[in-house]
């Protein structure tokens, strides 16, 4: 039995005991470096090692993830909240077995709701949480308020950014706003950083230890480190395509990349401290939710 198949054994065991999903944040502080990339091709290498994925798409401006995919959904979140529909009927079925839900206006309007429709809402998420063992959900960037909203009540984030200075100047902004902000918790909340359009494997480990000694010391916070993407010609032409990079060139540089980034984030070892049982969207939405009452009241 070779490595990957032995990770893949853990981690099959590991589906057996799950019950709710583990839900995963993406996010990044300035726009374009590479997000919706890094949810679609972990949903798909997730997929692989037998887990249930949905993706989830919380970017209310652009289609991204469903021209990646090459899908066009029929309804979305808003149709559960508002037109009676059912969590099953709003996931569009992607490629390689992974579901995909467009969070169309409807994450934008959860503000509006009622108590009849948080209360259904919440319900139909938890069925969601049982039929799903990972649910990503890919964000918007940077300092939108709905965005540091959904980071604050996540338990795992994936903070995606690139060498450039900009994206660094702006992956901190996102970290010192999601600090101020009076419910975030980082003993609750783990935040792990992955590098994209990286040139060597030094490169990343250095863009995350300059990001996370500047956090360490001026927002008293701390962050982990999953791995770096490399860059990759494959990435774009496979979004040419609306295909993955990984269905499209499963043996490109990136595409082995995510294959790691999963197996990391299945079995690392060094994210023991956190549980691997997820507590599902549900709980996640029940915690926004019941912030945003509490504030209103
Ligand atoms: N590792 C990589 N190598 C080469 N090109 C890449 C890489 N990662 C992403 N890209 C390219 O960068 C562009 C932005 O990627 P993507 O759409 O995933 O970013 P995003 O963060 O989701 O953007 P937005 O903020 O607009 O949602 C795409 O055109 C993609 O092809
Ligand atoms: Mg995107």
């Amino acid at each position: 039995m070779d490595q990957a198949e032995r990770l893949r054994n853990i981690v099959k065991q590991q589906n057996i005991q799950r019950q709710l999903a583990r839900v995963i944040t993406v996010t990044s502080g300035k726009g374009g470096v590479g997000k919706s990339n890094v949810s679609v091709n972990l949903a798909i290498q997730l997929s692989r090692m037998d887990k249930k994925v949905v993706i989830v798409d919380a970017d209310f401006g652009l289609a991204n993830v469903e021209v990646m995919l090459g899908i066009r959904p029929k309804y979305n979140l808003a149709d559960v909240m508002f037109h009676q529909k059912s969590i099953s009927e709003v996931i569009c079925q992607g490629p390689e077995n992974i579901g995909f839900i467009s969070g169309g206006s409807g994450l934008r309007e959860m503000t509006n709701l009622g108590r009849d429709q948080i209360t259904g809402l919440v319900s139909h998420m938890s069925d969601l949480d049982r039929q799903a063992d990972v649910i990503i959900i890919d964000t918007g960037a940077g300092i939108a308020d709905n965005v540091i909203e959904l980071v604050t009540y996540s338990e795992e984030v994936l903070l995606v950014a690139t060498p450039e200075p900009t994206s660094i100047t702006d992956a901190y902004a996102l970290l010192k706003t999601l600090c101020r902000h009076l419910d975030f918790n980082s003993d609750r909340t783990c935040i792990r950083m992955i590098g994209n359009r990286i040139q060597s494997y030094e490169e990343g480990k250095e863009l995350f230890d300059k990001l996370n000694t500047v956090i360490n010391r001026f927002l008293n916070m701390d962050m982990e480190y999953l791995g770096a993407i490399p860059y990759d010609e494959n990435i774009p032409k496979a979004v040419m395509n609306q295909k993955p990079v990984s269905m499209a060139y499963p043996d490109s540089p990136s595409a082995r990349a995510f294959l790691e980034l999963a197996m990391v984030l299945e079995t690392g070892e060094q994210f023991q401290a956190y549980p691997s049982r997820g507590r599902g969207l549900a709980g996640l939405l029940a915690r926004l939710f019941r912030a945003d009452r509490t504030k209103n009241n």
